[in-house]
């Protein structure tokens, strides 16, 4: 039997075909394990943790565990397609979305993938998702006024562009309406807004969209929504991916406002995601590293310096607590990274104060520096107004023979309260902003009925826009009160006009 060189080497070929083959292991990897949206996978020795990889069937996955033997693997996208034994390969890219002008006005999923059914979002750039925070180098203190168009938070709750505001509250107290009314009321101030929809109803989105589209907001605005029905991973991704948008703009030295809506949804994603990836639960079953997951989101919003641009990102993240329970694990997690909170209580939101924001357990921890003058000075003292007005309250049920002083006080804060009510979509520029707390301040409503206050408010607004539009221009561009006299006599004169519907002394 004669041995055929042509073989030999047919065969040693063969074999080093094989041990190539091998090798190909540390980029592509086999599917071992698939259920509810994580995949574990043999190989993929080189794999990078964030890393995008592509299954077989073309549906994407990010690696989340790096493990000895395996690699665990989020799937980002329908997950049904993909069985045991599939092969799944490296992308080398670590997870991206698309970023860009083009994307404003639009409504996209988690991974930037247009949603609205306006065709497709051509964009030059791509940026990962996640992206290490500004450095302290790189900041600069807050000192521009975010105006929400609320009268409430722009008084007593001032935010600075750059700053973390945690909108915090139990379900249906109107934690959303802020932030999209705050979304309105950036019309025609250069700043792009994004909205981050994590785990909300299609239906709500869909009358979110709408609102913002009604309203003309749309135009500067980008939607990315998570919804419930998709899986965990993309809810957990959303903030992510909406704040590698806005850190474009950012660093292009544009204003954003990011809002998160909302984080114990993003948790939960994340809690799920984490508990099928067999990490160890802690605290109320989420991971070791949740405080870690909003701190590192939360961290990007900044205030650039003026050598990167100047720009700011803005993060309202939005936080629902189970019956105020504020010191749940998530509540005071977030609440310790922001620089304050917005609190909204429920039983002055049943009792009909909207927006239901609770003077006393609110506050901005940066956003006073960023008040303009004006502002600073009337609403200075309005939360001692309203804390005292809460404490008398209850003590005035008894007593029908007040002294002057606590009647007085009583009167003011039954105004005050009155005043800091708002409508829905209804944002006020500033400087009626200023007008209003002016005449509450300086005694002017006092002597009217409460029920008189908002319909006061409305007609003096009518009044200076068609007799003294100046006064309001000069608050607007300056920041400052105008002259003391001026602005006294431009009330005095509406005060004679405006007929209170009950005299004010049949009320005493
Ligand atoms: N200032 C307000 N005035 C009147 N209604 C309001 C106001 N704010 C919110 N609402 C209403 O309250 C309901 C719940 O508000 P929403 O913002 O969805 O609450 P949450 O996001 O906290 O669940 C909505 O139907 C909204 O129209
Ligand atoms: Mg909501």
């Amino acid at each position: 039997m004669s041995i055929k060189a042509e073989e030999i080497s047919a065969l040693i070929k063969k074999q080093l075909d094989g041990y190539q083959d091998e090798l190909t292991v540390a980029e592509t990897g086999i599917v071992t394990y698939i259920g509810d949206g994580v995949v574990r996978a043999y190989g993929l020795d080189n794999a990078l943790s964030g890393e995008l990889l592509e299954f077989q069937n073309g549906v994407y996955g990010m690696v989340q565990n790096l493990e000895s033997n395996n690699v665990g693997i989020v799937v980002l996208g329908d997950d049904t397609g993909i069985r045991e034994g599939d092969s799944v390969k490296r992308t080398g890219r670590i997870m991206e979305v698309p970023v860009g002008e083009n994307l404003v006005g639009r409504v996209v999923n988690s991974l930037g993938q247009p949603i609205d059914g306006k065709g497709q979002i051509t964009t030059e750039k791509t940026a990962p998702i996640e992206h290490k925070a500004p450095g302290i180098m790189e900041r600069k203190s807050v000192d521009q006024p975010l105006q929400t168009g609320i009268k409430a938070i722009d008084a007593l709750v001032p935010i600075g562009r750059g700053q973390r505001e945690l909108i915090i509250g139990d379900r249906k107290t109107g934690k959303t309406s802020i932030a999209v009314d705050t979304i309105l009321n950036q019309k025609d101030q250069n700043m792009i807004c994004i909205y981050v929809a994590i785990g909300q109803k299609d239906s709500t989105i869909k009358q979110q969209v709408e609102t913002l589209r009604r309203f003309g907001a749309l135009d500067y605005t980008i939607v990315i929504t998570a919804g419930p029905s998709e899986p965990a991973p993309l809810l957990y991704v959303a903030p992510y991916a909406g704040a590698a948008m806005g850190e474009y703009f950012m660093n292009k030295g544009r204003d954003v406002l990011i809002v998160f809506d909302d984080l114990t949804k993003q948790a939960n994603a994340y809690r799920e995601l984490s508990l099928i990836l067999r990490r160890p639960p802690g605290r109320e079953a989420y991971p070791g590293d949740i405080f870690y997951t909003h701190s590192r989101l939360l961290e990007r919003a900044a205030k650039l310096n003026d050598k990167l641009g100047g720009g700011s990102m803005t993060a309202l993240p939005i936080v629902e607590t189970q019956a105020g329970d504020v010191s749940a694990y998530i509540p005071t997690n977030v609440i310790s990274i922001t620089d304050g909170q917005i609190f909204l209580n429920s039983d002055m939101f049943y009792s009909g104060d909207r927006p239901a924001i609770d003077a006393g357990t609110s506050v901005s921890r940066v956003g006073g520096d960023a008040q303009i003058p004006a502002m600073k000075k009337v609403a200075g003292t309005l939360r001692i107004d309203l804390a005292s007005y809460h404490e008398l309250e209850s003590f005035a049920q008894f007593g029908s023979d007040l002294d002057e002083a606590t009647r007085s006080k009583l009167d003011r804060g039954a105004r005050t309260v009155e005043v800091l009510k708002q409508k829905l979509h209804d944002p006020i520029p500033v400087e009626k902003q200023v007008l209003i707390l002016y005449c509450l301040t300086h005694g002017y409503l006092d002597k009217l009925p409460v029920d008189d206050v908002l319909r006061f408010q409305t007609e003096l607004f009518h009044n200076f826009d068609d007799s003294h539009a100046d006064l309001l221009q000069q608050i607007k561009t300056t920041g400052k009160l105008p002259d003391e006299d001026a602005l006294k006599a431009a009330v005095s004169s509406f005060m004679e006009l405006f007929k209170p519907s009950t005299p004010a002394s049949a009320k005493q």
